[in-house]
């Protein structure tokens, strides 16, 4: 496999990992394999999933972080499924550097070769900067078409698995009136009736035509995290349940209620490139600080002893799911 990392061991793992670190414990990890997304963590507290049977050998895609999509979700008859780009080592175009504000970024790349070529035809340039804030991760994606004379076509997205401590309490804003194709039912076509969309069984969806903004409810901490994106005209929304999280050799079968894969896309229409032109995409996702009336929740509770579990950070009461399932 051309230009896919090599199989691990403790200095080929050391090197393909990059770390962006703003300092109070917030850092964001970044393994080249995919440039896959492996770690956020926001004062201590990890924001993404990663499964505990996820592989690092550099040929399997990670399961969980944010895979990156391209340029085909799903099957492909050309290629793995999901495509190349979770599964090929990427090149680190500019490595982690303070800005003026404190901010800390990064840019990845990734351009064609014998590898993407062997699957994909195509010249291509992909250009990936992460901004690490303080409560924020930014991503913002350029994809080029060196070609003269060819266009091409593709889908993007960033397959992200949020940590939650149950996937059952979440909730999804924005979805509302948006038709979704459902893989869970041979992709037919339904449209959204539910203000806020809840999860309790296998979910496959690819909802259309989606708003810039999702908010995601009682995810690490019991905080909300807010989903921006611009260009991704499509949010797919997984979580693989019971019987379909035994199928899958690198996910154990107890972890399904602890993720939630809300992934920002291009992928129900494809991106058609013409020659000597670019694509350009972008995400943000960001903490929300803890609402005040929690502060209040927490005092009551701490009162009738409730409380199994708190933390004080900065000055602030992050609640814990223990409480919340009193
Ligand atoms: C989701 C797809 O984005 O990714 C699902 O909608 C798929 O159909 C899931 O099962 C995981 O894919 P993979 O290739 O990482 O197992």
């Amino acid at each position: 496999m051309a230009n896919s990392a090599p199989a691990s061991s403790a200095a080929t793992q050391a090197t393909s990992v990059v770390v962006l670190d703003r300092g109070n414990n917030t850092t964001c990890t970044i393994n080249l394999h995919g440039a896959t997304v492996v770690s956020w963590r926001v004062n201590n507290q990890e924001q993404l999933f990663v499964s505990k049977l996820a592989s690092f050998d550099g040929k399997k895609a990670i399961r969980g972080g944010i895979p990156f999509v391209f340029p085909q979700f799903g099957p492909w008859s050309f290629g793995p499924q999901h495509g190349f780009a979770r599964v090929t080592r990427w090149s680190l175009e500019k490595p982690p550097e303070r800005m003026h504000n404190g901010d800390v970024e990064a840019i990845f790349s990734l351009m064609d070769n014998e590898f993407t070529r062997s699957m994909w035809n195509y010249q291509f340039r992909i250009t990936y900067r992460l901004i690490l804030r303080e409560k924020e991760l930014h991503f913002h994606i350029g994809v080029y078409n060196p070609s003269k004379d060819l266009s091409f076509t593709f889908n993007m997205l960033l397959h992200t698995y949020l940590k939650v401590p149950d996937v059952r309490r979440c909730q999804i804003t924005g979805l509302r009136g948006c038709t979704f194709i459902d893989k869970t039912r041979e992709g037919a076509i339904y449209q959204e009736g539910r203000e806020i969309v809840t999860i309790g069984e296998w979910t496959d969806r690819i909802y259309q035509h989606t708003p810039q903004e999702h908010v995601i409810t009682n995810v690490v901490s019991g905080r909300k995290m807010r989903l921006h994106k611009y260009n991704f005209p499509d949010t797919v929304i997984w979580n693989p349940w019971i019987d379909q999280a035994r199928e899958m050799s690198d996910f154990g079968d107890d972890e399904f209620p602890n993720m939630l894969c809300v992934e920002s896309g291009h992928v129900s229409s494809p991106v058609i490139l013409l020659p000597g032109t670019s694509f350009e995409a972008s995400q943000i996702l960001q903490i929300f600080e803890c609402p005040k009336e929690t502060e209040g929740d927490i005092e009551l509770a701490n009162k009738n002893k409730s409380i199994k579990n708190k933390q004080v950070r900065d000055g602030a009461i992050w609640k814990c799911f223990d409480l919340e399932i009193q």
